[in-house]
C-alpha cells in the first residue's frame, strides 16, 4: 500500500513517515512550497534517508498567488472581521497537488501531520474527498495507537533518536507556527493563555510599527478584474507586474512599515475558541486597495450583494469547503462582480498602516458634476423634498402610534 504524506520536514512528519513505513507501507513524501521559509533541499535528503520512496517538491507560489490569493481578493475575505484566511486558503492549494500526486502514483491514501483538534484537518481532508472521492486518509493524530505513542514532544525525540531522524538542534520557539508567502501565523504553546502578550521576537514578517522607518513608502497599485496587475514604487520609481512579483513586494513593504498584525480569539469550525497572532502584511495592503477601487466603479446595490457574499465566502473557506458546489457557486459570483473592478489606487504605507491617497478609473461610477456643491448637474434639490417627506411617513406613524399605545 502506498501513501503520499504531506512532509513538512519538520520532527512531528518526519516521526510520522517512519511509523508510517513501520505500518507497513509505502510512503511519498510531498513538500509544497508556497512560499515558506525552508530549506527545501534537506528536507528532500532527511525525507529520503528515512526511506521514503520518492520525494516530492512542488513549487506551488505561482498557483498559490493566482488561483488562491487573487480570489480572496476580489471577495475582501476576512473571517470574524479581522483574519484574512492565510492558512485556511493555503490548505486546498497544497492538498489538490497532494491528490493529484496519489493518482497518478496509484496511491490509495494520504496523511498529514494536523492535529484532532484544529482546523487544517478538515481542510486536507474534505479538499482530499471532493476531489479524490475513494481516497483513503491516515491522520496519525486521531489514531490512539499513534498518539498514545507520542504522548508529548519527548516523546517524538526520543523516537526520532532511535529512528536516525536527524533532531532539532535549535530549541524550538514556544509556540507553533505557520507560514506561506500570504501570512504567519502563531498559536499554541504560550500564546494559549489568551491574556498573555506575544514577545517582540515573534513577528518573523514584519517590523514593530514602534522601530519602522520614519519616511513613507508610496504606491500605486493598478487593478484589472479585481486582482492587482502592477505596483509601483512612487518614490523609487520600481515596478512590478507578475502575480507573485507583486504580493511578495507587498508583503516587503508592508513588513517594512509594520503593516497587518493582528492578536485575535477565534472560532474554530470544530466549535471552540482559539486564540491566534497572524501578520499578513502585503495581503492587508491589498485588501485596503482593493475595497477602493471596488467602491469606486461598483454599483451600490450589487456592491451590498456581493458584500454579503464575501462574508459567505469567508466562512466557507474558513471551515474547508473551498472545493464545494456552494463555494464555486461563490466565487463565480464574486468573480462576475469584479469585471469592471479596474483602475489605480494611490497609498501610502506608514507606521503600520495603509493610507488610501487617491484613485482613478476608465470604470469609474463617481460623476464629478452630479456629487458638486458648487453646480447643479442632472439633479433637481427640490426633489430631495419629497424624497426625505416619504421616507418619513414610517418615522412618523411609528411616533405617533407610540404616543397613542402609551397612553392607552
Ligand atoms: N487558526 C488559523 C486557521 O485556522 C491558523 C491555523 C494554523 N495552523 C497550523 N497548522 N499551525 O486558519
Ligand atoms: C492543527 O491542529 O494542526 C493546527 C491548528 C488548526 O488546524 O486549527
Amino acid at each position: 500500500c502506498t501513501v503520499v504524506l504531506a512532509y513538512s520536514g519538520g520532527l512531528d512528519t518526519s516521526c510520522i513517515l517512519a511509523w508510517l513505513k513501520e505500518e507497513g507501507y509505502d510512503v511519498i513524501t510531498y513538500l509544497a512550497n508556497i512560499g515558506q521559509d525552508e530549506d527545501f533541499e534537506s528536507a528532500r535528503k532527511k525525507a529520503e534517508t528515512l526511506g521514503a520512496t520518492k520525494v516530492f517538491i512542488e513549487d506551488l507560489r505561482a498557483e498559490f498567488v493566482q488561483d488562491f490569493i487573487w480570489p480572496a481578493v476580489q471577495a475582501n475575505a476576512v473571517y470574524e472581521d479581522r483574519y484574512l484566511l492565510g492558512t485556511a486558503i493555503a490548505r486546498p492549494c497544497i492538498a489538490q497537488r497532494q491528490v493529484e500526486i496519489a493518482r497518478q502514483e496509484g496511491a490509495q491514501f494520504v496523511s498529514h501531520g494536523a492535529t484532532g483538534k484544529g482546523n487544517d484537518q478538515i481542510r486536507f481532508e474534505l479538499t482530499c474527498y471532493a476531489l479524490y472521492p475513494e481516497v483513503q486518509v491516515i491522520a496519525p493524530w486521531r489514531i490512539p495507537k499513534f498518539y498514545n505513542r507520542f504522548r508529548g514532544r519527548t516523546d517524538l525525540m526520543e523516537y526520532a533518536q532511535k529512528h536516525g531522524i536527524p533532531v532539532p538542534v535549535t530549541p524550538r520557539a514556544p509556540w507553533s507556527m505557520d507560514a506561506n508567502l500570504m501570512h504567519i501565523s502563531y498559536e499554541s504553546g504560550i500564546l494559549e493563555n489568551p491574556k498573555c502578550h506575544a514577545p517582540g521576537d515573534l513577528y518573523l514578517m514584519t517590523k514593530n510599527p514602534e522601530d519602522s522607518p520614519n519616511a513613507r513608502d508610496l504606491l500605486e497599485i493598478e487593478f484589472k478584474k479585481g486582482v492587482p496587475i502592477k505596483v509601483t514604487n512612487m518614490n523609487e520609481g520600481k515596478s512590478v507586474d507578475s502575480p507573485l512579483d507583486i504580493f511578495s513586494y507587498l508583503n516587503e513593504i508592508g513588513g517594512k512599515h509594520g503593516v497587518g498584525r493582528i492578536d485575535i480569539v477565534e472560532n474554530r469550525f470544530i466549535g471552540m475558541k482559539s486564540r491566534g497572532i497572524y501578520e499578513t502584511p502585503g495581503g492587508t495592503i491589498l485588501l485596503q486597495a482593493h475595497l477602493d477601487i471596488e467602491t469606486f466603479t461598483m454599483d451600490k446595490e450589487v456592491r451590498k450583494i456581493k458584500q454579503g457574499l464575501g462574508v459567505k465566502f469567508s466562512e466557507l473557506v474558513y471551515n474547508g469547503f473551498w472545493y464545494s458546489p456552494e463555494c464555486d457557486f461563490v466565487r463565480q459570483c464574486i468573480a462576475k462582480s469584479q469585471e469592471n473592478v479596474e483602475g489605480k489606487v494611490q497609498l501610502s504605507v506608514f507606521k503600520g498602516q495603509v493610507y488610501i491617497l487617491g484613485r482613478e478609473s476608465p470604470k469609474s461610477l463617481y460623476n464629478e458634476e452630479l456629487v458638486s456643491m458648487d453646480v447643479q448637474g442632472d439633479y433637481d434639490p427640490c426633489d430631495a423634498s419629497g424624497f426625505i417627506r416619504v421616507n418619513a411617513v414610517r418615522l412618523r406613524e411609528h411616533h405617533r402610534l407610540q404616543g397613542f399605545f402609551n397612553t392607552k
